[in-house]
């Protein structure tokens, strides 16, 4: 299968504003520095219109473009930069080989001691995707009402129109997923890190993925706890989802790095 991470143009911006901030002429800024001597590091952005810039502004404190601050072609970089969550996915199954090369890939991630505080479950079968769904979208509804429908009304409206709208609104579909189940002192650290493996990896092979929380609550249907062999202490990571994208969405905003250097 061709990588995905073939480089693609990324479109710099030339002018970066921070509300109250000193607005910054980034291309002349650059051609400074190219009169001068070799930049060591070029400031490019993530695709975002210029249309999303402004509502970005408008919405928030920060201009959010993220900035790649080293070499835009190293693979890795654009890796990271380019891995979004998906929330939906084509049919096509991914095959056995790249569900093993992302265990691989999720098995070499640090861990606490290297005690490798996980074991994977993969699972691609329909009927017991079905009975997950069945059981996670009452338990991820309860859970929405109680924390965020007083916290943050306008994000419970918008999730739970998602239960409205779609026929899967927990693993939307995903033709695969991986349960990465933990336990042990090290186990809160560690997992999420072999999660982000998975979800790096899966991009650079051009596979979708997505952490899904809610997909994990699921541990009061004793028969998915048997056919996962959940014990006693050990704790659901994920599902991480994986499939093929239906659709990509635009990077949503992110904040400034907050940075103290000492
Ligand atoms: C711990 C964790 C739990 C998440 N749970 C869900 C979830 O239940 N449903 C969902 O649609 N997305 C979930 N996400 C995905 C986040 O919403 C997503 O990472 C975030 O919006 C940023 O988008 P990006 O991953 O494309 O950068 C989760 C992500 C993490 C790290």
């Amino acid at each position: 299968m061709a990588p995905a991470f073939s480089p693609q143009p990324i479109q710099p911006l030339d002018t970066l504003v921070r509300p109250g901030v000193k607005r910054v002429n980034y291309r002349r800024r650059r051609q400074r520095m190219a009169g001068s001597r070799q930049p060591s590091s070029v400031y490019l952005c993530s695709p975002m219109t210029r249309g999303q810039i402004r509502s970005t502004i408008a919405r928030r404190k920060f201009i959010l473009p993220i900035p790649l601050r080293e070499d835009p072609m190293n693979p890795v970089l654009d890796v990271i930069q380019k891995r979004r969550s998906i929330r939906s996915y084509l049919t096509k199954s991914v095959t056995k080989e790249t569900l093993l090369a992302l265990i691989d890939a999720a098995n070499l991630a640090p861990s606490g001691m290297n005690l490798q505080p996980w074991r994977f479950v993969v699972v691609e079968d329909a009927g017991f995707r079905r009975k997950l769904l069945k059981t996670a979208i009452p338990n991820s509804k309860k859970f929405i009402e109680t924390f965020i429908k007083e916290s943050n009304p306008k994000r419970y409206e918008q999730m739970m129109r998602r239960y409205e709208e779609l026929d899967d609104p927990v693993y939307y579909g995903a033709p695969a997923m991986i349960f990465v189940i933990g336990s042990g002192p090290h186990a809160p650290e560690s997992c999420p890190m072999a999660c982000e493996n998975i979800m790096l990896a899966a991009h650079s092979l051009g596979i979708g993925s997505c952490w899904v929380k809610f997909g994990s609550m699921i541990t009061d249907n004793p028969e998915v706890v048997s056919a996962l062999e959940l014990k006693e202490g050990e704790i659901i990571y994920g599902p991480i989802l994986l499939g093929y994208p239906k659709d990509i969405p635009n990077p949503p905003p992110k904040k400034a790095p907050v940075i103290k250097w000492i």
